[in-house]
């Protein structure tokens, strides 16, 4: 069985690591050979094939970014889809695909699967928004990298008796806010499942500054204060169509500034949460996921893709990774808002 693998979407520390995984089990225990799709889907469509042998792997678990690239072209779009995309598997005599993506990708996998193509998939979000997986590699280094900036972020605070406001990403979900900002012991932590009013944040504020603290709010790029009824946005839509986030950390602090008078910082973390070399955790994570990946292909588990279900590796169909986003539930936020302002 020869396997193309593609990383597509945003990318996510740990990714190297799924690829070297896939590899030295699908090589060395499941009878495998292995291409690599150069940018994603953009590579599949254009037959743009990079050499993925045991060599190519050697020491990639500890690198950041994807030894393929990355891009989000979608298969369907242009010169693409399915009749195309075969057409390009059988001149290169690759009999399955392994995608490694998020949302978009899986979405994009799933018809393709559906029209005929032998498909199996890795989850990979930074953000850690699909549900049909506990945890997707690369959440646990954005995490690490979040903290440690925060923890940064309170001592020129302190120094200056400053409110510091630091934006994470998160685009629909909170998660990467709500850990870094529990692990930072954040004042406030805003994501967007949760609207809050400004006079909220500023009574958060004001308490921890009453106490002598120098504030730390935490921020995820898509949350919306109350009386706003979308994520703000600035630069336009992004290739999947999306609205490209980042800014509101700039935003708000403005804001809290006026409403308690306590001078306000703000600092955008951005692509330096998806960069790097990836924490042991994911390494390990991403390790074991591209292995099970490989099983599966052995499986003929087209349609399916692997997934983190407490400590172990199971697999899931693509329509379950698509159904819903994984948003912080309820009592997760509560818990960390006790110990709010
Ligand atoms: O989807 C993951 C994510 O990290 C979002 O949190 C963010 O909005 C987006 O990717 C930004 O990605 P890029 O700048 O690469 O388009």
């Amino acid at each position: 069985m020869r396997i193309g693998i593609l990383t597509s979407g945003g990318d996510c520390p740990g990714l190297n690591a799924v690829i070297r995984g896939a590899v030295l089990k699908g090589t060395e225990i499941n009878g495998q050979e292995f291409v690599g799709f150069k940018d994603g889907w953009r590579g599949v469509v254009n037959g743009d094939i990079l050499p993925l042998e045991r060599s190519n792997v050697r020491g990639i678990a500890k690198q950041g970014g994807t030894i393929l690239g990355t891009s989000r072209t979608n298969p369907f779009e242009g010169n693409g889809g399915p009749e195309r995309i075969q057409e390009i598997l059988d001149a290169n005599g690759i009999d399955a695909i392994m995608a490694i993506g998020g949302e978009g990708t899986l979405a994009a996998a799933k018809r393709l699967t559906d029209a005929g193509l032998k498909i199996v998939g890795v989850p990979k979000t930074v953000d850690n928004d699909l549900d049909a997986t506990d945890y997707t590699f690369g959440f646990d280094t954005a995490v690490e990298i979040a903290t440690e900036a925060m923890d940064r972020l309170r001592t020129t605070g302190d120094s200056h008796s400053r409110c510091m406001v630091a934006e994470v990403m998160g685009r629909h979900v909170g998660w990467i806010a709500l850990h870094s900002g529990m692990a930072a012991g954040a004042h406030a932590i805003l994501i967007p499942e949760q609207k809050t009013s400004m006079e909220q944040v500023a009574r958060w504020v004001q308490s921890a500054a009453d106490r002598g603290r120098a504030p730390l709010v935490v921020v995820a790029e898509g949350f919306m204060p109350d009386h706003e009824d979308d994520p703000h946005s600035e630069r336009g839509l992004d290739a999947f169509g999306r609205p490209r986030l980042g800014g509101i950390g700039e935003r708000l602090a403005p804001m809290i500034e006026d409403l308690t008078g306590i001078e306000t910082r703000a600092t955008t973390l951005g692509h330096i949460q998806r960069g790097g070399v990836p924490t042991a955790y994911d390494r390990v994570l991403a390790t074991r996921l591209g292995m099970a990946a490989s099983d599966i292909v052995n499986e003929s588990a087209w349609g399916q893709m692997v997934a983190l279900r407490g400590t172990e590796i199971v697999t899931v169909g693509f329509e379950e990774a698509l159904g819903k986003l994984k948003v912080v539930p309820q009592h997760r936020y509560d818990e960390a808002a006790m110990l709010f302002g």
